[in-house]
């Protein structure tokens, strides 16, 4: 059968691959430590506290869902969803072993959200919004699920040359890979990366006191470079079959220059790679 031409089924196609899922399993504690500083900037945003009772979306396997499920405590509750059912049960089994009782899981479409209007305090999403078709209706959706005066915050990556992207940045600069062409058509991981067009989508969606901001945060992952290398391959879902196609020199060329990249940069047991990140935070009228 022809591959699709249809971006959601794309989309929904490398979030369910077998090699996906087994590789954000395989690496959810290193994407959960690293991850920490992401998730703590998502809460104070979204003025997330104890008792709160918030909808992730786009949950993967379980971050930032998992941080605000402790943040929110017993008395609070966190809703997790994901279009990826084999993505959401990762979550769910880690949630398990954190012993969290405050949580649900449920596959849900961002685009077409299955709650009643003004029901959640809060509504998160890290690295999600950008592979979703219409940004537009999903935006709308968070906003109408949210109680007013609650706050919806979505992360995006900043651009693409970063050191913690060097693998994909190495792609697009050799034109192995799409650079996100200018404005939003592509559902790549870099979507929102062009300052302004995160809020833009927000303030069009019917949210108000948009502020969007550009953020440098720490990103510690634990282990060597070659090792962060299979962490990339494992989970890049839209880069691993670029990667699987390229002929063996152009692959160990593209190997060898990623890791040259973040040699200086380990200490001790950790290579610290930092982030840079887009956040968008708007509120319900
Ligand atoms: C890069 S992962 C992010 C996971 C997690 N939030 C994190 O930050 O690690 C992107 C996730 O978006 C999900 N996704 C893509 N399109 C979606 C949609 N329309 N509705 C819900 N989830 C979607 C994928 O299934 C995938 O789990």
């Amino acid at each position: 059968m022809a591959p699709s031409t249809d971006p959601k089924a794309k989309v929904t196609a490398d979030w369910s691959r077998d090699v996906t899922l087994q590789g954000w399993r395989k690496w959810q504690p290193e994407m959960h430590e690293g991850s920490v500083e992401t998730s703590r900037l998502i809460i104070n945003l979204a003025g997330i506290g104890r008792g709160m009772s918030t909808l992730d979306l786009a949950s993967g396997a379980g971050d930032p869902a998992l941080y605000i499920a402790h943040a929110v405590g017993e008395e609070g509750h966190v809703t997790a969803t994901d279009m990826s059912e084999g993505m959401l049960a990762i979550a769910q089994d880690f949630a398990e072993k954190e012993g969290l009782q405050n949580m649900d899981f449920l596959v849900a479409d961002m685009e077409q959200l299955p709650f009643e209007d003004n029901t959640f305090d809060a509504v998160t999403s890290r690295f999600g919004i950008m592979f979703v078709p219409d940004h537009i209706t999903a935006i709308r959706e968070m906003t109408r699920v949210v109680k007013p005066g609650g706050k919806v915050v979505m992360m995006c990556w900043a651009h693409w040359d970063q050191p913690f992207h060097a693998a994909n940045s190495a792609l697009i600069k050799r034109g192995l890979a799409p650079a996100p062409p200018p404005g939003i058509q592509e559902l790549t991981p870099f979507r929102f990366h062009e300052a302004g067009t995160l809020g833009a989508a927000m303030r069009e969606a019917g949210l108000r006191n948009v502020s969007e901001q550009e953020c440098r945060l720490p990103w510690d992952f634990r282990g060597s470079g070659k090792r962060m290398w299979e962490m990339w391959y494992d989970i890049a879902a839209p880069y691993r079959p670029i990667v699987d196609d390229l002929d063996a020199r152009t692959r160990a060329e593209l190997i060898e220059g990623v890791l040259k990249e973040w040699e200086p940069r380990q200490n001790g047991p950790f290579l610290h790679l930092g982030v840079r990140v887009v956040v968008g935070v708007g509120e319900k009228a």
